[in-house]
C-alpha cells in the first residue's frame, strides 16, 4: 500500500480522506491541518464517517511526521501559501505530490515546477480533479476543431454557497475554444480562405440551489450540439485525486489531469489528424 499523507482536512480534504480510507491501494498515515488548528491531536473519526483513531497533526510537525512515517505520496487541499510552505519539505524527502489546491499565481506555479526539477519527484497539478469535467474539456476541444465556424455558448450554474465549485472552469473552456478558433482561422488564411470563422464565444453563470452544471452549446446554421456535465456529489474530486495519486506514484515530472486521463495524448493525435484533414480539404 502507498504510504500517504493528506494535507488539509477542510471541505475537500475530508471527502478525499474518506475515499482513501476506503481504498486498498493507499494507507492514510497522516492528516495535516494548519498550525495551531483546534483539530490538532483529535482523531479523524470526530469529523469523518470512519472508526479510524488516526490523530490529526499540524504543519509544524510535518518534517518529523514525514521522517517517522516515510510517506511516499502527499495529497494537498489547503491554500497556495500553505502548499508552497509544505510541498518543499515533502519534495526534499522524495515524496510525490498531488496538488488539488487552487489559486496559484504564475510565479507560484513556477515554484511548484522548480520542485519537480530540483528534487526529481512526480507532481500532478490538478486545479480541477473532476474526471467528467476533464472529459468535457477534451470533447469540446475536439468538436471545436472539427466545426470551428459554429457559435459557442457556455453556461455555468453554481450553488452560491458551494465553495467546492469552480468558477474558473467556464473561463478555461472559453479560452481553449478561442485558441482553437484562432489557430484554425490563421491556418485557413494562410491557405487562402477568406471566410471569417472567428465567432464570439459567450458564457454566463446562473445561480442554482441544486447541483451545479456546465453546458457547452455549438450552434450552426441548421443544427445544435450540447454537451452537459452535472456534478452530483463532491466525491467527484476525491475520485479524481485517487486516480491522480495512482498515476504519479512511480513517475517523475510535472503532470496535469489531462495526462492522468490520457487525454493529452488523444488530443495531440487528434490535432495532428485534423491538421492533415484541413490540408487535404484545401
Ligand atoms: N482540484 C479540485 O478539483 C478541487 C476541488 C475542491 C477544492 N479544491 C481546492 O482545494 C483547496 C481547499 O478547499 P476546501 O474547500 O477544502 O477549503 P477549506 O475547507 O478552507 O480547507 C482548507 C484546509 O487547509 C488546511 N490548512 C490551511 N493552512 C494550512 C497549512 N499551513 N498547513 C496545512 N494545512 C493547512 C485547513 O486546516 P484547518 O482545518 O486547521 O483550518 C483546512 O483543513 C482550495 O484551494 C479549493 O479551491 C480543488
Amino acid at each position: 500500500m502507498i504510504k500517504t499523507c493528506l494535507l488539509g482536512m477542510g471541505k475537500a480534504g475530508s471527502v478525499v480522506a474518506e475515499k482513501i480510507l476506503n481504498s486498498y491501494e493507499f494507507d492514510l498515515l497522516s492528516v495535516v491541518c494548519k498550525p495551531g488548528s483546534q483539530k490538532t491531536g483529535t482523531p479523524i473519526k470526530n469529523y469523518l464517517n470512519t472508526d479510524s483513531n488516526l490523530l490529526i497533526t499540524n504543519a509544524d510537525s510535518l518534517v518529523e511526521e514525514c521522517k517517522r512515517k516515510r510517506f511516499q505520496l502527499a495529497i494537498d487541499f489547503t491554500t497556495p501559501e500553505a502548499t508552497l510552505k509544505n510541498a518543499p519539505l515533502l519534495a526534499e524527502k522524495g515524496v510525490h505530490l498531488v496538488i488539488g489546491t487552487n489559486g496559484f499565481s504564475n510565479h507560484q506555479l513556477r515554484q511548484l515546477k522548480d520542485l519537480v526539477q530540483d528534487y526529481r519527484i512526480g507532481l500532478v497539478y490538478a486545479p480541477n480533479l473532476a474526471v467528467g469535467i476533464n472529459l468535457l474539456l477534451s470533447i469540446v476541444k475536439t468538436i471545436a476543431r472539427l466545426i470551428p465556424n459554429y457559435q459557442v455558448e457556455i453556461t455555468e450554474a453554481e450553488n452560491p454557497s458551494e465553495t467546492l465549485s469552480h468558477s474558473g472552469t467556464a473561463i478555461k473552456i472559453a479560452d481553449d475554444i478561442k485558441i482553437i478558433k484562432e489557430a484554425v482561422r490563421k491556418n485557413r488564411y494562410k491557405l487562402g480562405h477568406r471566410e471569417d470563422i472567428s465567432k464570439i464565444v459567450s458564457f454566463s453563470t446562473l445561480p442554482t440551489e441544486k447541483n451545479g452544471f456546465h453546458k457547452v452549446r455549438f450552434t450552426g446554421e441548421s443544427e445544435e450540439i450540447e454537451i452537459l456535465h452535472r456534478s452530483n456529489s463532491a466525491a467527484i474530486y476525491a475520485e479524481g485525486a485517487i486516480k491522480a495519486a495512482a498515476f504519479i506514484q512511480n513517475l517523475k515530472g510535472f503532470y496535469h489531469m489531462e495526462d492522468v486521463l490520457l487525454l493529452e495524448r488523444m488530443d495531440r493525435d487528434f490535432r495532428l489528424a485534423t491538421n492533415r484533414l484541413y490540408l487535404n480539404f484545401n
